[in-house]
């Protein structure tokens, strides 16, 4: 089974950047767009695994969850991979993402324990929202990156995170499905469960 660790995004959030998405469309790119209710914050892909692996993974976020409160995002900047004047991978990034890289490195390091292979790159808080298939008009894409970057979208992009999420991809020919496996709520922080 195809499965990735991720946090979910509010329905708003996901307009928001749903809107951010349409402004960069219009440098008519060859871009592969996130459809609005795929895009979330990837904490770790796994790729192929094994069922009874599942079953450990769920324990390892069962406990991470149980050990972490919840926190707030806020959506912050705009980015490209590998450099905003070279865009591969289109990404919205977080301010105050302590939590998450916290969170990710917990994963990182008990996913390695049973066995799954280690991530070659540090964990970077990020989005995708598309993903550029070929050069056509990337210099206009460009301009647009640059645009939005120094024109950010300041407001009601921030959110609360409540939970971490084990996902199912399946690849299809129009692209990939994603369905929530298990989902693991964080702690309050008030003390209340
Ligand atoms: P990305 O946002 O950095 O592109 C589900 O496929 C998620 O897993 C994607 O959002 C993608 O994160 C992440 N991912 C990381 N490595 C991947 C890989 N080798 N193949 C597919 N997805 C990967």
């Amino acid at each position: 089974m195809r499965t990735f660790i991720a946090i979910e995004l509010p329905q708003e959030i996901k307009s928001a950047l749903s809107n951010i998405q349409a402004e960069l469309k219009q440098a008519h790119a060859d871009v592969k767009w996130v459809k609005p209710e795929n895009i979330h914050l990837t904490l770790k892909f796994l790729g192929e695994i094994d069922e009874t692996l599942v079953e450990k993974i769920c324990a390892i976020l069962e406990g991470i969850a149980r050990q972490n409160t919840l926190f707030n995002l806020s959506l912050s900047d705009l980015g490209a991979f590998p450099k905003l004047n070279y865009p591969r991978v289109i990404w919205i990034g977080v301010t105050n993402d302590q939590p998450v890289v916290k969170i990710a490195e917990e994963i990182e390091k008990e996913a390695v324990e049973i066995g799954l292979p280690s991530e070659s790159r540090p964990f970077s808080s990020h989005i995708t929202v598309g993903r550029v298939r070929s050069g056509l008009n990337q210099g206009a894409l460009i301009e647009k990156l640059i645009f939005l970057k120094k024109n950010f979208p300041a407001s009601n992009l921030e959110f609360k995170v409540h939970s971490l999420t084990l996902f199912k991809s399946t690849l299809t020919p129009t692209g990939p499905i994603y369905e929530v496996l298990s989902t693991y709520p964080l702690q309050s922080g008030d003390g209340s469960f």
